[in-house]
């Protein structure tokens, strides 16, 4: 049976090789491997996020979650030089392969890590994430439900999701939870959703307003 690619440690043996990433603000060679996502070419879902994506609206730490062997994480980490971009996967292979990017790219404000390495009161100003869908939809569901609750208020997450994967049936899950979702762009197949996070009732305008004098 062929590997996944969210296998904590793949075993397939390795194969070094390079892919490149150019985009309009930036052309880096990243290393990639056997048992890693994409091996042999950046993800046109990676690419699609990449171009529209907007950046963060508010400060504060970046996560690419299941960031492979690191396009998105190091594109962030390129356009927001003042931000910590935390790169997280479970699939070791695909940590190191980022590690050894974002130092031969000089971005020393990556951070590579697990899901349980991330400490618990780390927020998110934004979140960016080529999902894995392979893993099925309980799971998804579950991972996308451990993150989302840490976004910080005015912050939102950006997935890529294929048309023919869910996207449109995950869009409407995600704002069933409570988390506002809407489609960013279409093209070639793939949707880029813009997850927002959950309204703050502190900030509803009925409830919060000043008493009238
Ligand atoms: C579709 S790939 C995207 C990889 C990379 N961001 C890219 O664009 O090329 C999804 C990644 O999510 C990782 N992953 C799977 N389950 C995860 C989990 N529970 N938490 C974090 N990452 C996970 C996989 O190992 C895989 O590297």
């Amino acid at each position: 049976m062929s590997e996944h690619y969210f296998s904590a440690r793949p075993e397939a043996a390795s194969a070094p090789r390079t892919v490149r990433l150019t985009l309009p603000d930036l052309d880096l060679e990243l290393a990639t491997d056997t048992g890693v996502f994409s091996a042999g070419h950046i993800d046109p879902g990676t690419r699609i996020l990449l171009a529209n994506a907007p950046e963060p609206s508010v400060r504060g730490d970046i996560l690419d979650l299941g960031c492979g062997y690191g396009p998105i994480a190091l594109t962030l980490a390129h356009r927001r030089k003042r931000a910590r971009v935390w790169a997280v996967d479970v699939n070791e292979r695909a940590l190191e392969l980022t590690r050894r990017n974002a130092e031969a790219a000089g971005r020393g404000n990556v951070r590579t890590a697990t899901p349980d390495e991330i400490p618990d009161d780390v927020r998110f100003a934004a979140l960016y994430s080529n999902p894995p869908i392979k893993v099925g939809k309980a799971a998804l569901h579950a991972m996308l439900l451990r993150w989302l609750p840490r976004l910080l208020p005015g912050g939102a997450a950006y997935l890529v999701v294929q048309k023919h994967l869910g996207s449109d049936s995950l869009a409407r899950w995600l704002t069933e939870q409570g988390f506002p979702t809407t489609r960013l762009t279409s093209e070639r197949g793939y949707r880029v959703l813009a997850v927002h996070s959950r309204p703050d009732p502190g900030d509803d305008p009925c409830t919060n307003s000043a008493a009238p004098s």
